[in-house]
């Protein structure tokens, strides 16, 4: 028999990413909802162990579903992945009546939350992460705006590539994942894209591929290139040197994580934070919400943690074919 859940606990930990506000605005309002009371923890898990702990109304999460970053606050927080770190985190939990806790997060933040349920916390984890990188969910909150932000920066820089019969490299976010990179890629029309999953670093292949891009007539060549792979200014002035073509690099950063969230990243994270409050509220626990073949889905941590997705060989394929 689970035990009854009167107060639940939201914290939004890792990147910040666009739609984590709809998400914690939606665990409030449901949870109140359904009769819970809620706690929210600033800072992520760092703020848990600091007990930056406050009790949140409906009017607490009022004028947020529209705006970027969060409300909460987030952090990176290296004790919370040592087990005194885990075991203190979940006393301070039962000190402040928290029965259950909404995280939301990637990968990392999911691991936090399975260390909690080990320590008897009930957890469930939101899908928050620009990179899409969560093997379990076709969908994470913020990379709709994220690759929307990207999109519409690389359509500027392209303009001026264009103008000038440049070579641009634009580097996108993505440390260990390419997914911006390619639908980026994709949608902007690019001619090549540098992921962290398949590059090989044989910058010849490039280079051949601008000058061929010069004989064929194009005024531009425009390379996306991810966070993983890095180094676009000094790449830049490698490929100048060798082709000859002006090279300029561009690094979209951190704008590409911040502004207001796209319809889609609200009304996703609106559903998965609703979802979320309602399933830590039924007794559920150690469960990541997900989104899959067009249903919201939950799934076991472990499982979640244990799944591997990777870029999709087909949509790789179709990238290459339309950028010859
Ligand atoms: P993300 O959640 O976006 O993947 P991080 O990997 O930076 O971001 O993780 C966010 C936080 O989650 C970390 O700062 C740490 O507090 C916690 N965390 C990460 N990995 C673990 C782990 N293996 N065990 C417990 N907590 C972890
Ligand atoms: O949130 C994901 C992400 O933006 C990655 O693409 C990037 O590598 C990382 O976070 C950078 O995080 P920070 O610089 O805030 O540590």
């Amino acid at each position: 028999m689970s035990k009854e859940i009167k107060t639940i606990g939201v914290l939004t930990s890792g990147g910040d990413a666009p739609g984590m506000n709809a998400a914690i605005r939606a665990v409030v309002r449901k949870a109140l909802s359904n009769g819970v009371k809620v706690k929210g923890i600033k800072r992520g898990y760092l703020g848990l162990l600091n007990e930056e702990i406050m009790d949140m109304e409906r009017q607490s999460v009022s004028d947020i579903i529209q705006k970027g970053g969060t409300l909460l606050g987030t952090a990176r927080c290296p004790e919370f992945r040592t087990a005194e770190g885990q075991a203190r985190g979940a006393e301070i939990c039962r000190k402040h009546g928290i029965d259950g806790l909404v995280v939301i997060g990637g990968d990392g933040s999911y691991r936090g939350a399975q260390a909690l349920a080990r320590n008897g916390i009930n957890t469930i984890g939101v899908p928050g992460t620009i990179d899409l990188d969560i093997a379990c969910t076709e969908y994470t909150i913020g990379f709709d705006t994220a690759i929307n932000t990207a999109m519409e920066a690389i359509d500027k820089v392209r303009d001026t590539s264009s103008s000038h019969e440049r070579c641009s490299i634009i580097e996108v976010m993505g440390r260990n994942a390419g997914y911006i990179a390619l639908w980026a890629g994709v949608a902007n029309g690019a001619e090549d894209i540098l992921l962290p999953e398949k590059y090989d670093y044989n910058e010849q292949v490039l280079i051949n591929n601008i000058v061929k891009s010069k004989k064929s007539g194009k005024t531009h060549h425009i390379i996306i290139n991810a966070e993983g792979i890095g180094h676009s200014i000094s790449m830049a002035k490698r490929i100048e040197a060798a082709t000859g073509v002006e090279t300029r690099a561009t690094i979209l950063g951190y704008l590409q994580r911040g502004g207001n969230p796209t319809c889609k990243d609200r009304f996703y994270a609106s559903i998965m934070g609703a979802y979320a409050a309602d399933i830590l509220c039924q007794g559920k626990s150690n469960r990541v919400v997900a989104y899959k073949h067009g249903q919201f889905v939950d799934y076991d941590i472990e499982e979640a943690l244990n799944m591997s997705k990777g870029i999709d060989e087909y949509q790789f394929e179709i990238f290459k074919k339309l950028s010859e």
